[in-house]
């Protein structure tokens, strides 16, 4: 962002109900962002319904390719075909179109983007993808400990909140699980089995090599993000019955020598981490904690006992929402201010 103040830009949200979509009205207005204008687009089902915002009282438009074109920054939180279908052409249009989608992510054509890590990535893009909610989290620790350490393997195991899997996930939990403890039958329609006092090892579908495909979008994000294309990453993604924030275990290899100290040196001065480490006084990453805040928290940082002085566990946790989705979407708007 430029010193001077920047004109301000008219903003479409394009999915302005959803999960994500609400989360990003409310960090425009948080982070002060220039909004000149602000279009909410959802589809038909909401059309004409008034919504309370920071912005003022809003009508909820349905989504018109046609309307969505004069926008400045176009911010998408609607599903990948959705994307693919209309993101080129609003990019074409002129907008800055940044897709909270997998569509365009492994597209070498389109930048794939967290600020703090690879904002150079940008370049004179129109079009830009927001990584999956699990790596953008990640690569807010992975990223400075590779600068400085260098990553040579990584180990990924999440656990993630149900409204990763948007408004309805968040929705199953909650009345699944007043019907679990009124005794009444627990169904499940957005989960593949019941999320109450559970966890569920799959996320997304599987793919031929036995992983799902959230947990490949870890490696493929990852390696892009981080700009290292080799890069052996494992994840196994799990599902656990919060309501947000998600939270990772991760282990890794590294090419020079690493201490707990040094680790902590450096993730301390780490743009959008908040180094959370204090577990005498049972100070560690949390959902709950997590929940709201723009920082990652990363803690339990210890000396792997596999890798001994090449390796490091931490924990980290982050609001997917936020950090995942909407902030680092508004984030990247702000890059182009
Ligand atoms: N949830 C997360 O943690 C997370 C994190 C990162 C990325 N993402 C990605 O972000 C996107 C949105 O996810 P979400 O969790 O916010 O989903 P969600 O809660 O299910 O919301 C979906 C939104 O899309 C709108 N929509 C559906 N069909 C539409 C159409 N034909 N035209 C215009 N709008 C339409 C819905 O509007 P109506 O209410 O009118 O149906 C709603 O606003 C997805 O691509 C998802 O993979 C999600």
């Amino acid at each position: 962002m430029s010193s001077s103040s920047p004109s301000p830009r008219r903003v479409a949200i394009v999915g302005a109900t959803g999960a994500v979509g609400r989360e990003m009205v409310d960090v425009l207005h948080r982070r002060s962002f220039p909004v000149a204008e602000l279009g909410l687009f959802a589809s038909e089902r909401s059309a004409g319904r008034t919504v309370e915002t920071p912005f003022g009282e809003k009508t909820l438009v349905a989504f018109d390719v046609e309307k969505v074109k004069g926008y400045d920054i176009v911010l998408l939180a609607v599903s990948g075909d959705f994307a693919k279908q209309h993101a080129p052409a609003l990019a074409s249009a002129g907008a800055l179109v940044i897709d909270n989608s997998s569509a365009f992510r492994y597209d070498d054509n389109v930048p794939l983007i967290v600020p703090e890590i690879n904002a150079s990535a940008l370049g004179d893009a129109k079009l830009v993808a927001n990584p999956n909610c699990t790596t953008a989290i990640a690569v807010v620790a992975l990223g400075p400990l590779h600068k400085a350490f260098g990553l040579k393997r990584v180990i990924v195991s999440t656990y993630q909140a149900t409204s990763g899997a948007g408004a309805e996930g968040m929705a199953e939990l909650e009345e699944q699980t007043r019907n679990q403890l009124e005794g009444k039958p627990v169904t499940n329609s957005v989960f593949r089995h019941p999320i109450p006092f559970n966890l569920i090892p799959q996320i997304d579908a599987f793919q031929d090599n036995g992983y799902t495909k959230e947990e490949m979008k870890v490696t493929w994000e990852t390696r892009k993000i981080l700009g290292i294309p080799d890069l052996a990453l494992s994840c196994t993604a799990v599902r656990i019955p919060t309501y947000r924030a998600h939270s990772e275990a991760i282990t890794i290899e590294t090419l020079s020598p690493v201490s707990p100290q040094a680790a902590r040196a450096v993730l301390s001065d780490a743009p959008g981490v908040k180094l959370t480490d204090d577990p005498a006084n049972g100070v560690y990453p949390m959902p709950l904690n997590a929940t709201g805040q723009f920082d990652v928290e990363v803690g339990r940082i210890r000396t792997n006992l596999v890798f001994g002085d090449h390796g490091l566990d931490i924990f980290v946790c982050g609001d997917q929402l936020l950090k995942g989705a909407a902030l680092n979407a508004v984030q990247i708007a702000e890059l182009s201010l």
